[in-house]
């Protein structure tokens, strides 16, 4: 299985329920280098960019107002398998269906406030990243750990 980098959003929920360590402690645990971080409150414009595949659909415009209305934190995460392994403890959109062990599972309450985003392809992956991140912030570091996992 080949190293990747996938593209993860922290929503501003996150921030604002204190929920911001507890989540980066799992990404770490599950051995994902942060090889970027940072954190912002989005812009309209970009919260739009990041989100145009959804314009017109019902939850859309809810969705851009609440990824606007406070900061989020934005990282880049490179592991083995990044795209899906990160997919799979984000767990479903549907709060609801998202099992016990995942981010929304345990923590998510309403869909439109599910947590985090995470690049669902290597093409969003790639389109996201280059939207939030410039070449320069991105730091890789060696994973000493790997040969224990
Ligand atoms: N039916 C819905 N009701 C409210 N919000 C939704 C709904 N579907 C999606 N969303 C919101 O829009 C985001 C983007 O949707 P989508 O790309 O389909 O999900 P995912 O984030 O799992 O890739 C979701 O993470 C969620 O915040
Ligand atoms: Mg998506």
């Amino acid at each position: 299985m080949a190293v990747e980098r996938t593209f993860a959003m922290l929503k501003p929920g996150v921030l604002q329920r204190r929920l911001a360590g507890e989540i980066l402690n799992r990404l770490e645990r599950k051995g994902f280098n942060i090889i970027a971080l940072k954190q912002k409150k989005l812009s309209m414009k970009l919260a739009e960019k990041h989100y145009a595949e959804h314009k017109g659909k019902d939850f859309y415009e809810p969705l851009l107002k609440y990824m606007t209305s406070s900061p989020v934190i934005m990282m880049i995460l490179e592991r083995e398998n990044a795209i899906a392994a990160l997919r799979n403890m984000a767990g479903p959109t549907n709060v609801d269906e998202a099992a016990p062990g995942t981010i929304r599972g345990d923590f998510g309450v309403i869909t439109r406030r599910n947590l985090i985003h995470a690049s669902d392809s290597t093409e969003s992956a790639e389109r996201e990243m280059n939207l939030f991140f410039t070449e320069d912030e991105i730091a890789p570091f060696e994973d000493g750990n790997e040969k224990w996992y």
